[in-house]
């Protein structure tokens, strides 16, 4: 059944650049009314203020979605003025990288908080009022990175597993319920979170848009994994028909064990700043 877009509301996380700028632009552009919420609340203004119009109703607003209760006062806010959430775009995500050994831990905490206490923040504000209405879709953004290990990004591969697994199981509890549970799972695509990284042999770095065209496509068929593009779910399925030697000389081949490998820091230099902001 497909599922009609066109006049709900959605919030975006991490919509003020990147994937989440894309999925913003996209959502719009199908008529859903949507609040871009994010830390950097002056991108977020910003990027809202561009994509305004007569017929485009965004806002921007400030989130931190490692705060439940601000998760939970925006969108009992939204319930309040009688436009509560029929969606949930659980987007904002950090990478930092490096040898597993040689990592701050704090910055081990501050992933874990964003990619995956984040999520769960998401889910606990917006899904009592989604069961009671019965009606809703989360979209949680999960990544490659979240089937398999990456070199140095080992934390990183470990906050997409978790968001993968705990949104199986949330889904799995509220089977019947009216709300929809999907995960994405790009490769890499090409935003300042992947600068001074390296592209894999194939596929090619992919574009924003594409992860928004994919993510629209999950809201009207309701389907729940979406590898982005089709060609990287062989990441999930190769690992369960042949040999693990044979797997790893394959992701060598693609290039997966290069990808974060002797990254360029300069060129990587200001997202790193901007992700260890207080
Ligand atoms: N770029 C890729 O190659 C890729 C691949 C797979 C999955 N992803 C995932 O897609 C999502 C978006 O990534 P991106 O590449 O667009 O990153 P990005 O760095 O370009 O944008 C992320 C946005 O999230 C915001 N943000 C960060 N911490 C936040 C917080 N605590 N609260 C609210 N907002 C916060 C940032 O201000 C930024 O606007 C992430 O979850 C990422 O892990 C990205």
């Amino acid at each position: 059944m497909t599922r009609v877009i066109a006049g709900r509301t959605a919030v975006v996380t991490g919509g003020a650049r990147g994937i989440g700028a894309a999925i913003v632009r996209a959502l719009i552009a199908e008529g859903v009314r949507v609040i871009l919420a994010d830390v950097d609340v002056e991108l977020a203004e910003q990027t809202a203020g561009a994509l305004a119009g007569p017929a485009a109703r965004v806002q921007a607003r400030a989130l931190d979605v490692r705060d439940l209760q601000a998760f939970q006062d925006l969108i009992a806010g939204l319930e309040d003025e009688g436009t509560p959430p029929d969606i949930l775009i659980n987007n904002a995500g950090i990478m930092p990288l490096g040898p597993f050994l040689e990592q701050d831990p704090a910055l081990d905490d501050r992933q874990l908080d964003v990619n995956v206490r984040g999520v769960c923040n998401g889910m606990r504000a917006v899904l009592p009022g989604m069961l009671a209405r019965r009606r809703g879709h989360v979209v949680n953004l999960a990544s490659t990175a979240g089937v398999i290990g990456i070199p140095n990004a080992a934390v990183y591969c470990g906050t997409k597993h978790a968001v993968i697994g705990i949104t199986e199981a949330v889904r799995r509890e509220h089977l019947g319920s009216g709300v929809d549970f999907t995960y994405v799972l790009p490769s890499i695509v090409a935003t300042e979170l992947t600068s001074g990284t390296h592209a894999l042999r194939y596929p090619p770095p992919g574009q924003p848009t594409e992860v928004a065209t994919a993510v629209v496509g999950a809201l009207r068929s309701g389907r729940i994994e979406v590898f982005v593009p089709p060609f990287v779910r062989m990441s999930r399925l190769l690992p369960a028909y042949l040999p693990r030697r044979a797997v790893e000389a394959l992701g060598r081949l693609f290039g997966v064990d290069q990808v974060f490998e002797g990254i360029d820091a300069e060129a990587r230099r200001a997202y790193q700043q901007r992700i260890e902001e207080p």
